[in-house]
């Protein structure tokens, strides 16, 4: 049987520390991949080429499956974001960015349980990059909410809630003040959600929503929205459980998926040995998990939070002083014991 080809971008910043520490991980959980290496970000922009240049992107169409470091998009100097140029050009129009307590995690707030999931719509929004400057002193920027959007999109969550067995989805908008746009996605949320009588459907106000989740997390439970309320509101969620170097994400499209972690690529910590390399791993997990691959994705899952709940072998970000590679031997070590014990 031939070996599954994965497309990897290690990414800028701390992006090739932390993908050698999940190559690590994945190759001693013995999950076999043929590894693209594809170039992205500040390494492209160096070779003259866009920071997400087109024979990546053309070679995840082809292969259809990546994992993604961090990619750096330098301020000004007419640089796009490698990202937005990846999830626009293959349409990967859900963003799944699930946000979940972990042992021994501190959050900010003792005895709250967070476990839930944002879908953020990763295609338009003011993100489709239409911005122009009618007049020297003004600049205008266009909020792009399309039907076929918004369908699609909240039909992910509920199908995802379904799947999962989760009881509700929570679509999170400003349909008081942006009527049509955000209405548009309001009454498409509840279209979609009359397929799927037995969750539970209702909706939030954006600014109510975000002092909700510091307020009472754990009544929540998978959340839909548009691509800014989403991209802030799940870094909020991402501080609620431990913050960046703990959040995973998922860009899924029709044909393809690009697993990355929430966060950048942390210059100030770069080559430094410090980076947490959860984000991206667990990243990985839901990678594993896609393709169907649940068993390596357990074991490794469940390895990590033995290892966090004892607090001894963690990165500093997580109130430890491990170095990345002394974190990602303790999850190796974790994995073997719990291999050999069974
Ligand atoms: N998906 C992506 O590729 C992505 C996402 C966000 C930002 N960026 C880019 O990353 C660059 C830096 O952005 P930023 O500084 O605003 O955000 P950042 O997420 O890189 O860093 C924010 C803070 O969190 C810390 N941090 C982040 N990840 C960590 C980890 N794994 N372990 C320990 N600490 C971690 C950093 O040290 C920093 O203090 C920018 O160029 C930005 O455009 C890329």
């Amino acid at each position: 049987m031939s070996m599954r080809r994965i497309a990897l971008i290690p990414g800028d910043g701390i992006g090739p520390e932390i993908t050698a520490a999940v190559l690590r991980i994945l190759e001693a959980a013995d999950f076999q991949a043929e590894w693209v290496y594809l170039d992205a970000g500040l390494d492209a922009i160096e070779l003259g080429k866009p920071a997400m240049p087109p024979e990546t992107i053309s070679a995840i169409r082809e292969i259809g499956l990546a994992l993604k470091g961090p990619t750096t998009t330098p301020v000004g100097g007419g640089h796009t974001s490698a990202n937005v140029a990846l999830r626009k050009a293959l349409d990967l129009y859900a963003n799944v960015r699930p946000a979940k307590s972990l042992p021994g995690v501190r959050g900010p707030f003792e005895n709250t349980h967070v476990d839930l999931i944002i879908v953020r719509e990763n295609t338009e929004d003011l993100y489709a990059g239409i911005e122009f400057m009618p007049h020297p002193d003004m600049a205008q920027a266009i909020k792009v909410i399309t039907r076929p959007g918004c369908k699609r999109l909240c039909e992910f969550a509920f199908d995802m809630a379904r799947k999962q067995g989760r009881k509700r989805v929570t679509a999170i908008h400003k349909a008081n003040i942006m009527k049509l746009a955000d209405g548009l996605f309001l009454e498409e949320f509840y279209k979609a959600a009359k397929g799927y009588e037995e969750i539970k459907a209702d909706d939030i106000i954006v600014d109510n929503c975000c002092m909700q989740l510091v307020t009472k997390p754990d009544q929540f439970d998978v959340m839909v929205t548009e691509n800014l309320y989403g991209d802030i509101v799940s870094d909020l969620c991402a501080g609620l459980v431990g913050g960046l170097g703990l959040a995973p994400g998922a860009n899924i499209g029709e044909t393809c998926a690009v697993f990355e972690s929430v966060h950048g690529s942390a210059p100030d910590i770069a080559g430094k040995g410090l980076a947490n390399p959860t984000a991206l791993l667990f990243s990985a997990l839901m990678m594993l998990r896609h393709i169907g691959e649940y068993a390596k994705a357990d074991l490794i899952g469940n390895a990590v939070v033995e290892v966090l709940a004892e607090g001894i072998h963690v990165t500093g970000d997580m109130g430890g002083r491990a170095t990345t590679k002394e974190y990602t031997d303790a999850v190796i070590r974790q994995m073997q014991s719990t291999a050999v014990a069974v």
